[in-house]
């Protein structure tokens, strides 16, 4: 797992197994130096993994609690949720084989960072919370995809499922942000949360996390 082997022929192979609409919704690729950080930090990389599962299943949760007059979106929500909680325990299975010990970690400031140009009155604020869970969706896809070639085996056989349970949560959340706000509206919120997305990503961040930007320091 050298960065000699982080070559862009890898990067193509790696494009092909995502979707054209995934590639073409995020901004830009994963940082190389995000990359290495994860390898150097596999412990750090699982515990925040199950947290990120965790949390997807809980938004969904509070998303069905939120919107009892949307039932498409209680559907799908209550699908990802279960799936999501179904990956948590796979991660939590996964840590425990590798002996690796399940500790409060902080959170990045990812999901964060995009909440906070969240619409504050409705139904905006319905629209741009589904887009902001596209793009965490469509963020965990990349990376899980970018990182399989550098696994081991049953990691990568593990990540290679996860990228198409979370290729399909991106659709999910697209499809019902454009179902509610119409595809023209959202595309034109889609690119104002990119800029924020792309910051994000290719900034400098103080920790490494599962969804960090160019980490700093990789401690926990
Ligand atoms: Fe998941
Ligand atoms: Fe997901």
């Amino acid at each position: 797992m050298t960065t000699q082997r982080m070559t862009d022929d890898i990067d193509v192979d790696i494009d092909r197994l995502l979707p054209v609409e995934l590639l073409e919704f995020l901004p830009c690729a994963t940082p190389r130096r995000w990359i290495e950080a994860a390898l150097e930090n596999p412990a750090l990389l699982l515990i925040d993994h199950a947290q990120c599962e965790k949390k997807a299943a809980s938004t969904a949760m509070s998303l069905m609690f939120r919107y009892v007059d949307r039932p498409e979106l209680l559907t799908k929500m209550s699908q990802l949720a279960r799936e999501e909680l179904l990956h948590f325990e796979q991660v939590v299975g996964l840590m425990q084989e590798r002996g690796v010990d399940y500790s409060h970690i902080q959170a990045s400031r990812y999901a964060e960072g995009l909440r906070e140009h969240v619409a504050r009155e409705e139904p905006d604020r319905l629209i741009d919370i589904l887009i902001v869970g596209a793009f965490i969706e469509a963020r965990s896809c990349e990376r899980f995809a970018r990182l399989i070639p550098h696994l081991d085996e049953p990691l990568a056989k593990f990540y290679r499922s996860l990228v198409r349970s979370e290729g399909r949560h991106f659709e999910d959340y697209l499809g019902l942000a454009e179902r509610y706000g119409g595809k023209a509206a959202v595309a034109e919120r889609v690119t104002r949360f990119a800029a924020h997305e792309k910051a994000l990503i290719e900034g400098e961040d103080a920790m490494f996390r599962f969804h960090s930007g160019v980490p700093r320091a990789t401690s926990p």
